[in-house]
């Protein structure tokens, strides 16, 4: 098992999912305030009003994660905390609670690395059009110089977006996560205007603070077909390819979308794009974050599904209807060595990328404390450990991966699924918010005290 010695072992989180406190310190509400306030949008009704209450305990979190010798904290920004009115005047209240934060963090020894979008628009913006109307571009960048005024003299790792495929698709076309639209021209606009937003953010981040290291993090995923000569089959792969996979990629990178979704989006897409924007989207990072979970199973969708998705959205099951192997709590697949078929594979089709952190990586299993007061989440102990095997084989092949984050250092609100998802290392009791580190924290901490070398005895398992 082999990790570079300057590998950078971290934790992940997101403003909303954990903070709480919703209307301290002068933050207004976000897109996701509203959304989980609306009935039947989040399970059991739950919202972020109180989460992890991180707002007041980030101390002990911190604690917690210093304890566990937990290298890199990556943790977003509220922009509702810190520009209330989503353009305009800044909140001291908001940019003091993060400088406690980010102080805090390297007082004990641990680098902070800040997202700038992690999915809570002010909702003073949604009510303008949110990321559907362009004027988001200058908004967006707006906020990142003021984030870089504030922070960047301690902060050398920026996330612009965070997996800007759900901003986007769950967000404005599924509607499943807030602001809850079921558009397709107005997913095509935010499709645009966030991959735009991310290059002009990064403009903005540099003219404040030209050392700073910035990317963009991506939702990731390989597709599988179980027939390698259905060439429906194959289209619908193509397809999700570029929509998941290249469409932010290749706008960075080389400043195009994937042809198929181009004349695919026709006329949704030219509207949107203005003069100068394809130029405009290229731009270079320092890395490239991906999130990984698990790979996706694409079978041939039967007619009603196509005319539930407007024949636009993926399906992931075999093509006999059964998951492909237990599933988490999640419904999602468990398929390790598809990290590395995904590292090795943007390796190859981007070789320009050179720094690849692994922004979030975890599972959901539901596993509480037992008489003693311990959680024993074997299950996560498995998945952590094959994933980290998985990057190591990518790395032996070559793929420059330099971080990884597990997604997530606490149990939170996992957005529709509400507190029943728990991703966390760190057991949180909703009730009294108590904290219990769970068994894949130790675990966990061993791995990166020994830099990947106590995975050895752990595969062999
Ligand atoms: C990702 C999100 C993150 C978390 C995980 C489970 O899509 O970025 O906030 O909810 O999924």
């Amino acid at each position: 098992m082999s990790f570079p010695e300057d590998f950078n072992w971290g934790s992940a989180t997101a403003s909303y999912q954990i903070e709480g406190g919703f209307n301290d310190g002068g933050r207004t509400p976000s897109i996701w305030d509203t959304f989980s306030k609306t009935p039947g949008k989040v399970v059991n009704g739950d919202t972020g009003d109180v989460a992890c209450d991180h707002y007041h305990r980030y101390p002990e979190d911190i604690k917690i994660m210093k304890d566990l010798g937990i290298q890199s904290y990556r943790f977003s920004l509220a922009w509702p905390r810190i520009i209330p009115n989503g353009t305009g005047e800044t909140n001291k209240h908001g940019i003091d609670f993060y400088d406690r934060l980010i102080d805090g963090l390297l007082d004990a020894g641990i680098q902070p690395t800040a997202t700038l979008y992690h999915w809570d628009l002010p909702q003073t913006l949604q009510d303008k059009g949110g990321w559907a109307n362009r004027d988001i571009v200058q908004q967006f960048a707006d906020y990142a110089t003021v984030a870089a005024e504030k922070f960047g003299d301690r902060v050398a790792n920026w996330i612009t977006i965070n997996e800007p495929w759900c901003v986007t698709w769950l967000g404005h076309f599924v509607g499943v996560h807030a602001p809850g639209l079921k558009d397709l021209e107005t997913a095509v606009a935010v499709a645009h205007h966030t991959a735009l937003a991310h290059a002009e953010a990064t403009r903005a981040l540099r003219a404040v603070r030209p050392e700073i290291r910035s990317g963009i993090t991506l939702n990731m995923t390989n597709y599988r077909i179980d027939d390698e000569n259905n060439a429906e089959l194959q289209e619908l792969r193509n397809y999700w390819d570029s929509n998941i996979n290249k469409w932010w990629m290749d706008a960075q990178l080389h400043g195009t979308y994937p042809q198929n979704l181009v004349e695919l989006y026709g006329d949704k897409l030219s509207k949107v794009v203005k003069p100068g924007d394809m130029e405009a989207l290229k731009i270079d990072s320092e890395f490239l974050g991906i999130n990984y979970y698990s790979d996706s199973f694409l079978n041939t969708p039967t007619a009603e599904q196509v005319e539930k998705n407007e024949g636009t959205f993926a399906f992931p099951i075999n093509s006999d209807g059964t998951p492909p192997g237990p599933l988490t709590d999640m419904g999602w697949p468990i398929t390790p060595t598809g990290l590395t078929d995904l590292l090795v594979r943007i390796h190859k089709d981007w070789p320009e990328i050179q720094d690849i952190a692994i922004t979030e990586n975890g599972v959901a299993y539901g596993d509480e404390p037992d008489e003693k007061g311990e959680v024993n989440d074997d299950r996560r102990v498995d998945y952590l450990v094959n994933h980290l095997a998985a990057v190591s084989d990518a790395i032996d092949q070559g793929v420059p991966v330099k971080s990884y984050y597990y997604w997530s250092l606490l149990d939170n609100f996992e957005w529709a699924e509400g507190y029943a998802k728990r991703f966390g290392i760190v057991f949180v009791n909703f009730e009294t918010l108590q904290r219990i580190v769970k068994l894949s924290g130790s675990v966990y901490s061993k791995v990166i005290a020994t830099n990947g070398k106590s995975l050895e005895a752990l595969t062999k398992k």
